[in-house]
This record gives C-alpha cells, structure tokens and sequence, in this order.
C-alpha cells in the first residue's frame, strides 16, 4: 500500500511536465509491482490533475496579456518583446536582428544520450570558453556554437535543453550575459573574453567574462580578478570545495555552500584590496551555488548532488556518463527561494561592500538579514535593472534607451508577478569598466588539468 500512496502523490505532482516517474516505469525501468500501482494511480489521477494545470497555464496567460497591454500602454515596448502566451514576442528597429529565445519542451531526458551530433569534442585552437563550466560544457557538445561565440537565443534554448531549466530562468541568465559583454543588436556574446567574432555595433563587445557585470569576485572555482585570469578552472580552488563537500556526505549541497561562501567572503575581504561585493555580486554568488545543486545532479535521483554528477562539468567540461537532465522546469522564483535559504542558513551575515584597499571594507547598506523567497526573487531582478546604468560597458551605457527597450521587452514580464519595485534606475556606485574579459588561456580541460 504504501508504494501505491507514493506513486498516486508522484503522478499527481509531476503534471507540469512528463513525469520522470512515468517515464521510468514506461521504460519497464521500476519494478513490476511499483509499475502497475503506477499505472493505476495515473489512470485515475490524470484527468483531474491536466484539468487543474490547464486552468492554472489559462489563469498565467491571461495574466501575462494583461501585463502585455499595461507595458504598451506605458510605452515600455518601443521595439517589441513582451510576454504572451508563455512566450516572447519578438524586437523590431534597432533590436530588429535579435533572436528571442523559445520555449523548449521539459521532461526526463538523457543528454547527450546517443545523439551524434552532441558528442563531446574537444575544443578547437580558435574556440573560446570562460568561467561558465556549463556554459563550457554546452560548447564542447554542441548545444551552442562549438566555438564559444553565441547569442541570446541560442545559449537561453540550449540551457533549457541541456539543463532542464525553465524558460524564465534561462531567458534571465542568457540577457545578463548578453549585457555583461556582447553585441545587443545581433545578440552575439563570446562565452569567454572579448573576440573579433562578435561585432561591436554600438562600441566594443568586451565578453562576458568582463569584471563587474556578471563576472565577480567569490567565485566557486575562479580566483578573483585582482589576482589574475578569472576565467581559467582552478583546481586548487575546486579542490577545497570537494574537501568541504566532504564534510557533508560528498553532497554538493546547502550545507556545503553555505560554508563555503563565507570562507571565500572573508578571504577575499581580507585579501584582495579591491573586493568588490555589491549588488550583484550578491545575486551571481548566491545562484551560481545553489544552480549547482538543482541542475548538475542526475534527474533520476535529483536531489543527490554528488561528486560523480557534479566533476565531470568541472573538470572535464562535459556530462557525467549516462546523465538524465532534470525532469521539472527550475524557474526564477525556485531559485529565489534557493537564495533565501543559502542565506538564512550561511554562518555569517556576509555584507555587501567593497574594499577600497586592505582593512577598509565599505557596506553598502543593503540589508540582507532575512530575506524572504519572493524578496529574493526580486533581488535577482534589482541586480539587473537598478544596477544596469553604473555597471553597463561604455558602448551599452551610452545606448540607455536601446538597453531599457530591451530589458522591458525581454525580462521584465517574467517578473510581473513577484510585483518587484524595480525600475528607478538607481545605481548602488557607478564603475563602468571599460577593461576586456579574458578567456581561458587554453581550452582542453582533462581532469582538472589544461591540456596546452
Ligand atoms: C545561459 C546563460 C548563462 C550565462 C550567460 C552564464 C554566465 C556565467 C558567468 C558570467 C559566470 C561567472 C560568475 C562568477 O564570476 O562567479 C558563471 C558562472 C557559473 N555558472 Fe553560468 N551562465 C549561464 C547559465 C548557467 C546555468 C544554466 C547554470 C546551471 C548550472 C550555470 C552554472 C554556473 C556555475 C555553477 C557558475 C560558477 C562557476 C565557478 O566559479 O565555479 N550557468 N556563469
Ligand atoms: C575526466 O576525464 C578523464 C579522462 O577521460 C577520466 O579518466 C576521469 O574519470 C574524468 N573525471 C570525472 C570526474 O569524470
Ligand atoms: C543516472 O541514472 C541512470 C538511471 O538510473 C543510471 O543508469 C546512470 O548510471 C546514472 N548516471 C549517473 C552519472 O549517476
Ligand atoms: C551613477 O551615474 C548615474 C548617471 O550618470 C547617476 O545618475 C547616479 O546618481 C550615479 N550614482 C552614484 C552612486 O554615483
């Protein structure tokens, strides 16, 4: 009996998208018994349960219409975008080139599984890859172009393909990354350092691993600009997060990041004279963590985060052997409720700041005490759009209204619900950095090692 109240909760929950349960047991991969309660379970459980997502997908559309409208009405799509029907409409005039992203379908998939085309092949002389292990591991299977030079649309599909995010949460990551350093009007991005194959329309494309926008101190397994390439894999680094993880049953999880983010909070305040924790600072650290745990674990067995599911994106840049991705859309608000947690469950309060030299730690004044799931949410919005002016390359930052065109267009909707107070344009500092990323000096990555 108590197989068949599992797997009736299971077939009840897992609607929104093929259920991963299912489609272990259509696969004749669950034992007999477990199969047939399945079976039973979905036959009595389904309609009622398509019938209440269908409602809840019509109540979300028409929300989105009319969320749509109000945005025209304002005047906040000048060149297109907006969000109907689940879907973003596309850009006209000067964003007239720019891809949008498309919904891909969801479900337990194996990836690459035996789909030729997505083999592993090790990078070419001329391909760029940079301090995105996912992103890295998109190229060297061909879920993006192989050389590391992509665009909005296709790395935002790809993430959901490869990762099984959702469309919202990719949508967002792939835009940041586009502003942190490519070429708004193609949507051209290196996924690395700046790269004569990305046009520089509106002023140089300085690459998305550019410091300051996206690019940040603290990160999981990149040494900190101040101290050198901040795109490269650093073992070391890596290493001491596998040591942490240690602690924690070899899990890759909350625990584990929740120390780790104040061990490299403290040492790089204590260090690195220019340690510069802002607004997004906070929002790239907190996520990167806990996307760690909810995208890299086998979707067979989604919550166990470890060594053999997480290394091979590391230190191989590829999929573990065998990998199912995640059978659920992660979405903005999954991820602000990720946060939230991350910080209520950090050891100490890390504080937005920047150093200004050694023992002068300025803060921010932001208060991150206890931040609630939706505030959460909302913070990732406010990283993007109050911080956008001060933070932007020179040649976004002087094209404000193209970038606003485009962040109304292209992110905002996803956020209408959260009703964030975004929007004033109110920049914590200004740095607008006019230095280039770097990428990776070589690209072949084995175990941990660069192959140059
Ligand atoms: C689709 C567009 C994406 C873009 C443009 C992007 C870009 C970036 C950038 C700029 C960083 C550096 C952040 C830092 O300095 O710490 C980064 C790091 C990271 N990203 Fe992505 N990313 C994308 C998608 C994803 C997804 C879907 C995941 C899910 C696992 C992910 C996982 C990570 C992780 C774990 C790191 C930390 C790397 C480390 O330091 O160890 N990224 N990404
Ligand atoms: C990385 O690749 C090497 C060479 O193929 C392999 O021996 C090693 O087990 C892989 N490491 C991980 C963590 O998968
Ligand atoms: C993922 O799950 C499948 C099905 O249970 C299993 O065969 C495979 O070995 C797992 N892969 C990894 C890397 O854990
Ligand atoms: C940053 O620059 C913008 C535009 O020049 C200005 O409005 C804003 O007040 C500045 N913010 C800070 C904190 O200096």
């Amino acid at each position: 009996m108590k197989s068949f109240t599992i797997a009736l909760s299971l077939a009840a929950t897992a609607m929104a998208s093929p259920c991963p349960y299912g489609q272990l047991a259509e696969r004749g991969a669950l034992p007999e018994t477990e199969a047939k309660n399945f079976f039973v379970a979905r036959a009595e459980g389904e309609a009622a349960v398509e019938q209440q997502m269908a409602a809840v997908k019509r109540a979300e559309h028409e929300a989105q219409a009319k969320y749509y409208k109000r945005q025209l009405d304002l005047g906040e799509l000048p060149l297109g975008g907006g969000l109907l029907d689940g879907v973003l409409q596309s850009f006209s005039g000067a964003l007239e080139l720019l891809d949008v992203p498309t919904p891909q379908p969801f479900g337990l998939q194996e990836i690459p599984g035996d789909d030729k085309a997505h083999r592993y092949i090790k990078p070419k002389k001329s391909a760029v890859r940079g301090m995105c292990p996912t992103l890295n591991t998109m190229a060297n299977h061909g879920y993006i172009d192989r050389s590391g030079i992509t665009t909005f649309a296709e790395a935002a599909n790809a993430c959901q393909i490869t990762l099984g995010f959702g469309y919202d949460t990719c949508v967002f990551l792939s835009a940041l990354g586009l502003l942190a350093g490519g070429d708004l009007p193609t949507g051209k991005y290196s996924i690395g350092g700046a790269d004569a194959r990305v046009p520089n329309t509106l002023g140089p494309s300085l690459g998305i691993s550019r410091h300051g926008f996206f690019e940040v101190d603290n990160s999981i397994s990149r040494i900190d600009s101040y101290f050198g390439n901040q795109a490269d894999f650093n073992l070391d680094r890596f290493n001491r997060l596998v040591s942490i993880a240690d602690k924690y049953n070899g899990q890759f999880g909350n625990s584990a990041f929740a120390e780790e983010r104040v061990l490299l909070y403290n040492e790089a305040k204590n260090n690195n004279p220019q340690f510069n924790a802002g607004v997004r600072w906070l929002a790239v650290t907190t996520a990167e963590r806990v996307f760690i745990f909810r995208a890299l674990p086998n979707g067979t067995d989604e919550t166990n985060a470890n060594y053999a599911n997480v290394a091979p994106f590391y230190v191989n840049e590829t999929f573990p052997r065998d990998w199912f991705r995640r059978s659920t859309p992660y979405s903005l608000a999954n991820t602000g409720t990720d946060i939230a947690t991350l910080l209520a469950t950090s050891g100490e309060l890390t504080v937005p700041g920047t150093n200004e030299g050694l023992n002068n730690f300025v803060p921010l004044g932001l208060d991150i005490g206890a931040l609630s799931p939706q505030e959460a949410t909302c913070f990732l919005a406010q990283a993007v759009f109050d911080e956008t002016p001060g933070f932007l390359a020179p040649a976004l930052a002087d094209n404000i209204d193209l970038v606003n065109a485009f962040l109304n267009g292209a992110l905002k909707p996803f956020f209408a619900s959260f009703n964030c107070a975004i929007g004033d344009n109110t920049p914590f500092a200004n740095e607008t950095s006019t230095l280039a990323g770097p990428s990776v000096e070589c690209n072949v990555l084995v175990n941990g090692v660069y192959q140059c």
